[in-house]
């Protein structure tokens, strides 16, 4: 990942004029939310009003989601914003094929596996029906699915992914019932099976080729194109496909051409180079004989993840209006040269679709203690020498010099360990001596925040110098991606922007697992070591949003710990305030056991049969037995993650 130059925005930083505006700049709300989210005078963060009803806080919806009875973790879903991602991605396309005059049609197809909920796919085939919303699917599983979902006739399945026989043989049956259902041939061998069912079952199937384009795109995901990706035909072998078509008379079933250069295309350089490409092949093809109707161009859609607009991996240097623009233009550049009719253009966007309507609210369970408060402690009249030299340091810092100290410190701290392992050292000095240190580091760090540049050598104290904030929630459930590609999020307290965040963070999660912790944030030109966050107020709840997790994220998730799926809302707004549509709990104990074969019959058993020894070996009287008996029945159904309710 490419590193930007570090810069740093000076913010207001004096306490007591600091203002909603400035947290607003700080987190960047503005930027990353696509206008979505913004703060309230008191400092609460909500959300925009839609669709003519009213603004969300997000603080009282968190109130009210716990009065029912669902504590946190809990992810928001809200159907406004998809709703409006719909309109705003097929919108751009449609109103730029209008003002191109493109002749041909669009039709989106949502790949499930982006977000395989229920209720998601629902709602986008609910109101993407405007716009003849189809599903792409890349499994069996997804067919079967995409094909009992649909309800438009007009709109499109898209079957991408290896298949097997019985995969193709479901979407010809479907074919048979006059599905709009196009078998991708993502590798060779798929071409003749087709052919093979299609003639055992006497249907005229619809064919797309998945062509391996030399482009490549840009960001994270980019192996998914070029000349090593896993999918697709290289062209020598669409020449060999069109030519067995040919041979069998079913040249005119091959109709559609499809590429997926990779998800978050950072650069739109990627996506005009892979569509001139893509546009290329597409008349050449045209020429050879297949009269191709559809033109299939992926996913790749960009999220920007960090407000930067720039082609950094979390974020994208093009808007939507781009994105729809180039695509069409290519097309139809490179159809009107050749005399070729325009193709409907099909887009796969995913992560752009959803991952805008999801937040997940965790609290801050406690904090842990960082060096920001070690104070210089009494010097012994004898000290080692050591002491003395680490005093001298922090006595000589006078600001400018911070590099040299900083330097000098490092070295003292180095040879006193290596007194302390010669046994030179007492414990007490070596204590005195790491406790002078982080003094000197401290001030240095109190010095450097003011600067502009911070030195490359200096650039991990604030990270030594954070505060680790604990909060409820797994980081391999609920944001897997940070954890295995280091994606970035955009992480906010919901409450208290009135006021000056003071504390550097880092989070960690709840799961027994070094790697679950969060100490890369979003930043404008580059990525943060820390978070600004509020120290905690005793009694009082304090609650960060970890927004933009509606793609990928909740089907990613996994177990770990056994720590489950989180409960689900779904909210949308109204002239009156919001209306919580539906609620899905979240995993009970009992549902992650089931995962791994355990029954809760079973476990019960096992438990009794434990309760029988102690009570042989009278460690526990009858009484307590029926007690621990149904605190084990009642812990079953718990939901996976802490209860901050009970002290
Ligand atoms: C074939 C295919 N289509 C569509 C998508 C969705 O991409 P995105 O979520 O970036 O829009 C993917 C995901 O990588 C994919 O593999």
């Amino acid at each position: 990942m490419q590193k930007r130059a570090r810069m740093k925005k000076k913010h207001n930083d004096k306490l007591d004029n600091w203002t909603v505006q400035d947290s607003i700049e700080l987190y960047g709300i503005e930027r990353w939310g696509e206008g979505l989210f913004t703060a309230d005078k008191n400092g609460d963060v909500i959300l925009r009003n839609q669709n003519g009803g009213q603004d969300i806080n997000f603080q009282e919806l968190v109130k009210e989601v716990r009065m029912r009875g669902f504590d946190l973790p809990v992810l928001i879903r809200i159907t406004d914003i998809l709703r409006n991602r719909i309109k705003q991605i097929c919108g751009a396309f449609q109103n730029t094929m209008d003002e191109y005059k493109y002749k041909g049609e669009y039709r989106p197809v949502y790949p499930i596996k982006v977000n395989q909920h229920r209720h998601i796919i629902e709602d986008i085939i609910t109101h993407g029906k405007e716009f003849h919303m189809g599903l792409e699917c890349g499994s069996k599983a997804e067919l079967l699915l995409a094909i009992a979902m649909r309800q438009d006739p007009d709109s499109l399945i898209i079957c991408n992914g290896f298949k097997d026989m019985d995969y193709i043989e479901i979407a010809l049956n479907a074919r048979l019932m006059g599905y709009n259902i196009f078998l991708v041939v993502e590798k060779f061998s798929e071409l003749n099976m087709i052919l093979k069912a299609a003639k055992a079952l006497k249907v005229e199937p619809l064919i797309g080729l998945r062509m391996k384009l030399a482009t490549r795109g840009k960001g994270m995901w980019e192996s998914s194109g070029g000349e090593k990706s896993k999918f697709g035909l290289r062209v020598n072998e669409i020449i060999e496909a069109i030519s067995i078509l040919k041979r069998q008379k079913k040249i005119s079933c091959l109709k559609l051409l499809h590429f997926h250069i990779g998800s978050q295309v950072t650069d739109i350089h990627s996506i005009s180079n892979a569509m001139k490409e893509a546009g290329t092949i597409f008349t050449e093809v045209y020429k050879l004989g297949a009269k191709l109707t559809h033109v299939d161009v992926g996913g790749g859609l960009a999220v920007d993840y960090d407000g930067s607009a720039t082609n950094f991996a979390s974020s994208a240097n093009y808007n939507l209006k781009e994105y729809a623009a180039n695509i069409i233009d290519a097309i139809m550049s490179a159809c009107d040269a050749y005399e070729v009719p325009h193709p409907t253009i099909i887009s796969e966007t995913g992560r752009a679709l959803v991952a805008h309507h999801s937040v997940l609210v965790v609290d801050v369970i406690s904090t842990t203690e960082s060096h920001e408060n070690t104070t210089v402690p009494p010097i012994p009249k004898n000290t080692s020498e050591i002491v003395t030299h680490m005093k001298e340091v922090l006595d000589g810092f006078k600001g400018k010099n911070f590099q040299e100290t900083y330097h000098e410190a490092i070295e003292l701290r180095r040879e006193g360990l290596m007194l302390f392992n010669l046994r030179h050292l007492s414990l007490k000095d070596r204590a005195i001596v790491e406790e002078i240190f982080w003094v000197i580091c401290r001030r240095i760090l109190n010095y450097i925040r003011e600067l502009d540049y911070i030195p490359d050598d200096l650039e991990d104290l604030e990270h030594l110098f954070a505060t680790t904030y604990i909060c409820n929630f797994s980081l391999f459930q609920s944001l897997p991606d940070h954890w295995a590609v280091k994606q970035l999020f955009p992480i906010i307290p919901l409450h208290r922007l009135n006021e000056k965040p003071s504390r550097r963070a880092v989070l960690a999660d709840i799961t027994c697992d070094s790697d679950g912790v969060i100490d890369r944030f979003i930043d404008l030109r580059d990525v943060k070591d820390t978070l600004p966050l509020h120290p905690l107020n005793k009694g009082e709840a304090y609650c960060l949003g970890i927004f933009l997790v509606g793609a990928y994220q909740e089907i990613l998730g996994d177990l770990h710990n056994l720590f489950g799926d989180t409960h689900v809302v779904h909210v949308s707004s109204s002239k009156d305030g919001y209306v919580i549509d539906k609620s899905v709990e979240g995993e009970r104990i009992e549902d992650v056991m089931e995962y791994i074969q355990f029954t809760r019959g079973d476990l019960m058993a096992r438990f009794r049969q434990r309760i029988e020894e102690a009570l042989k070996r009278k460690a526990i009287s009858l009484q307590d037995s029926a007690m621990l008996q149904r605190r084990f029945d009642d812990g079953l159904d718990t939901y996976t993650y802490l209860n901050a309710n009970r002290e």
